[in-house]
């Protein structure tokens, strides 16, 4: 009776809305949400937020790169992201050496900025429901077919519309599987400079023992600057370009925020699947996530001992790796969150909820039973793909023989003449020959090690029942040994030997084509590919677009039936706002976590033995002598990271996270390991964002980095 009572006071405060802290908003819709973020400690309004028409807070955010989120804190264009988000600009400006990567990197000036070439930051004008206009002509009658290609010209057209005469971007996604559109008309910047990076021992600091981990104590960001044209527009890398100056810059908060308080995030989150049916979600906790993590332990044992061995294979493997084993953690944490929270039985209740409702509706009512139907034929080629990703595609060796493998088949098939053969496989064997003189029998060794142990797995775990010919070749021929089989295809093929692949690759003359079809990695590689590439792949595609257009009436139909219930659509890296508290977590009975951690937790992990725990002299002098200049909290500690509930995933990293005033307090780089289903299913009790504190980030490069000059233009709220 108690709990009825509860429930029903719980209902009458907080209505039918999603529970509190779920949820990832759209900036153009946030009016909606104003009342309830004020109500949770916002003293600023939706458009100080997002405005089209005036400047807000959203002019000072980036999606930085392809999948991360980026601010500009400076009037001069500089930008704060995460370190594992400038990973790929530092270690590509890295060498033995210059060891940016590992020893930190701090321009003095502007001069010293380094070009990162590729780096692109994408800033957005404005955004627009677009819904009425990309359904234009599309009706109830229509394909599947007719309405994709239907679609596909309205975007092109209003796209066309949007930018003419201007220099932007404009995309636009679907939501809801379609049910929604919006357009996004961007500027896009290229000209990006690496400004600063601490040293990894503190910008990786607890590296992938660490991740996905609170307690965390990392001071993952890293510093850019992005130039424009004289006329402050996009413009390709030039002398000539000057700092871009935004529209608004954040201002930063050096008090800090308490437990309790208010806070959220604004950034670009890539993907997430709340919608996903019970079949799905079984697919995920039970076979795919499993499947991946079995393989990518393999991988990382192999890479970890080779990184132990010399600096120079630390930096040859380092940003691999770190993608490796990120995925590789995120997925056990999944697992085990899905498990706990009995997602598949929830799903299923949930669905026969639905199922009950769509009875007699003609447009619901056969939607459920589609979608099993689909999953159940979808699911072989799920697995299959994901082996081909996770255990086929790994080793260098089988990548070098998808590329091969390709030119044989399209000059068998008189796609490419013999004078274009020779030229490209020419071509590819001068590249080939780079990859030999990097320390080429270090790298054989642990790409031996993978191909086989992750090839075996396939094989024993999948393929055996598979492809009756490989089955065939390792019983018969080598007495039920694929590890045996697959040592000898390394062994063999031309790919892996370099004086053999120089006498048939240098001078390639298209008579030798057998030569590439017998090689035995090459010949491997088709076998596999072949069904694949021919056939699977399209059986695939067709069943995911089938699941696609009935995942849009299913939503549809879940809104409909809820219809009192805030919806927020999944991510899609487009800009959203998630809000909630500074606010602790119970990860175990017994247990619970603080919401803030600080320079003494470095200092108790502090392991000069261990890579990840090293802690530089400087800062453990500056942490002897409690030198924390004005970046203290108020207690004189020196706070490194805290966690909140804002519901955020994978392309957060890096973004803002804002103070009631909407003062930048935190940069987002993680979530918990116990909350990591979130992007399937999410758990108010568990699910938590990890952000740097921006205290110890200005301390870093204040005290530690000597870059005062950095902070200097900054605008800091005291
Ligand atoms: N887990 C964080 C994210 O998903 C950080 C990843 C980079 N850090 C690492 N140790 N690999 O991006
Ligand atoms: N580190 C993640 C990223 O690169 C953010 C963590 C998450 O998945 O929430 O975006």
């Amino acid at each position: 009776m108690k709990r009825l009572l509860i429930a029903a006071f719980m209902l009458f405060i907080f209505g039918g809305r999603v529970i509190a802290d779920e949820g990832m908003w759209l900036p153009l819709l946030l009016a909606d949400k104003q009342a309830d973020m004020q109500k949770n400690g916002m003293k600023i309004t939706a458009e100080d937020i997002y405005s089209a028409n005036k400047s807000s807070l959203k002019d000072a955010v980036v999606l930085f790169g392809r999948g991360c989120t980026g601010e500009f804190v400076s009037a001069e264009g500089l930008l704060l992201t995460n370190h594992h988000c400038g990973y790929g600009s530092i270690v590509r400006h890295s060498t033995v050496e210059h060891d940016y990567l590992t020893n930190g990197f701090w321009a003095k000036n502007k001069q010293e900025e380094l070009p990162c070439a590729g780096m692109s930051v994408t800033l957005l004008v404005y955004m627009k429901d677009v819904t009425k206009e990309v359904l234009q002509g599309v009706g109830d009658n229509i394909s599947e077919e007719e309405r994709e290609k239907l679609i596909e010209r309205n975007i092109a057209a209003i796209r066309k519309k949007a930018t003419e005469g201007t220099h932007y971007e404009a995309v636009i996604k679907p939501f809801y599987y379609g049910n929604q559109y919006f357009m996004y008309v961007n500027e896009v910047f290229n000209d990006v400079r690496l400004v600063g990076a601490p040293p990894s021992n503190i910008g990786k600091f607890g590296g992938d023992t660490d991740n996905w981990m609170w307690p965390r104590h990392t001071g993952d960001f890293s510093m850019f600057r992005v130039y424009a044209d004289k006329d402050n527009k996009p413009a390709g890398y030039s002398e000539d370009n000057v700092p871009y100056v935004p529209k608004r810059h954040l201002r930063i908060n050096l008090k800090g925020a308490q437990e309790g308080d208010f806070t959220f995030v604004f950034g670009y989150p890539g993907t997430t699947k709340q919608f996903l049916t019970s079949d799905a979600v079984d697919f995920v906790q039970n076979m795919d996530d499993p499947i991946r993590i079995k393989l990518r332990t393999i991988r990382l044992d192999v890479y970890n001992r080779a990184m132990n061995e010399s600096p120079a294979q630390r930096l040859r493997y380092a940003s691999q790796v770190a993608s490796v084993a990120n995925g590789w953690k995120k997925w056990q944490g999944e697992v085990r969150g899905l498990k706990r929270l009995n997602a598949v039985d929830k799903k299923k209740a949930f669905e026969r909820d639905f199922e009950s409702w769509a009875a007699d509706k003609e447009m619901y009512r056969n939607v459920l039973p589609m979608m099993r139907e689909t999953y159940s034929a979808i699911r072989d080629l799920n697995l299959q793909y994901t082996y081909l990703s996770e255990a086929v595609l790994v080793s260098d060796l089988m990548h070098r023989a998808k590329q091969l493998s390709a030119l044989v088949d399209y000059a068998k098939k008189g796609e490419l003449d013999k004078a274009n053969l020779e030229k490209t496989v020419t071509e590819g064997y001068a590249e080939l020959q780079k990859h030999y003189s990097n320390d080429y029998a270090n790298h054989r060794r642990v790409d031996k090690e993978i191909f086989i142990r992750t090839m075996s797995v396939f094989y024993n775990d999948y393929a055996k029942d598979k492809y009756a010919w490989l089955k065939d070749i390792v019983v018969k021929q080598y007495d039920n040994n694929p590890e045996a089989y697959f040592d000898e295809v390394y062994e063999n093929s031309l790919l892996s030997n370099p004086a053999k692949a120089e006498k048939i690759l240098k001078n390639f003359k298209a008579k030798q084509i057998k030569k590439l079809e017998n090689d035995p990695a090459i010949e491997l590689f088709a076998n596999i590919w072949t069904q694949y590439a021919e056939k699977d792949r399209f059986t695939l595609a067709t069943l995911d677009t089938k699941l696609d257009s009935l995942y849009r009436v299913y939503v549809d139909g879940i809104m409909k039936k809820d219809n009192k219930k805030e919806f927020y659509p999944d991510a899609n890296l487009t800009l959203r706002v998630a809000y909630g508290n500074i606010k602790t977590y119970e990860p175990k009975d017994g247990i619970e976590y603080k919401a803030f951690s600080t320079i003494e937790g470095i200092m108790e992990k502090e392991n000069p033995e261990i890579y990840d725990y090293v802690v530089e002299k400087k800062l453990k002098d500056l942490y002897l002598a409690k030198d924390y200049g004005p970046y203290a909290n108020e207690k004189g500690e020196m706070p490194v990271a805290f966690i909140a509930s804002n519901h955020t995933t994978g392309g957060n990293s890096g973004s803002p996270v804002l103070d009631a005033n909407g003062d930048l307090i935190g940069i987002n780089f993680d979530r918990n390991w116990e909350g990591t289903m979130s992007d399937v299913m999410y758990d108010p009790s568990q699910c938590r964002n990890i952000s740097l504190d921006i205290r110890y980030c200005l301390f870093i490069i204040d005290k530690f980095a000597g870059a005062k000059h950095l902070v200097d233009e900054m605008t800091i709220v005291k």
